[in-house]
């Protein structure tokens, strides 16, 4: 178990442009991947981004089981996604809270498109295409903003929707991304 430092907001290396990967099912590439599953297990975290652990490359993992302490959360499928991209499927956003690894503590509300179309690869370099709404659709955009150097906060509409969580009384249960 190898459980790397998250990066956390004000590091300039989460605001870079993260490169495209070129070559698949390496032994880089796995010992990146294992890495980021257990640092984000340890963190019970939904999502990470490679630029989250200092690796400025486009990998992106998420996934939410079915979990008793979370009982309304929808199921998303364990994926591993590289050099993804993000289509919007309409026009229509809606506002979620978000929290993120890099952000221990803190919790926003950031609107998203609802419905969305995501291709890229999988570590073996087999095509990924699905189109997904809702909250799986949110944790794809969440992720891949952080290849572009986008943090959370910096989608918000009304920064009084920006907050420690302990303080803030939102009622949804939010983990962090
Ligand atoms: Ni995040």
């Amino acid at each position: 178990m190898t459980t790397r430092e998250v990066l956390r907001m004000g590091d300039a290396r989460l605001l870079r442009q993260a490169e495209e990967v070129h070559v698949f099912d390496t032994a880089e590439l796995r010992e990146l991947l294992r890495d980021m599953r257990d640092t984000m297990h340890a963190k019970d975290g939904v999502g990470l981004a490679a630029p989250q652990i200092g690796v400025n490359l486009a990998v992106v993992i998420f996934g939410v089981d079915q979990n008793p302490r979370y009982p309304d959360a929808e199921v998303v499928p364990q994926t591993v996604l590289i050099n993804p991209v993000l289509t919007p499927l309409s026009e229509e956003m809606e506002d979620g809270w978000e929290g993120c690894l890099s952000l221990p503590g803190m919790r926003g509300l950031v609107p998203r498109y609802t419905h969305l179309r995501y291709q890229g690869c999988d570590e073996f370099g087999a095509l990924i295409d699905r189109t997904v709404s809702g909250f799986h659709a949110r944790v794809v955009q969440h992720e891949c903003d952080h290849l572009d150097g986008v943090l959370y906060p910096m989608r918000i509409l009304d920064m009084k929707d920006f907050g420690f969580s302990d303080v803030m009384h939102s009622g949804a249960e939010v983990r962090d991304e």
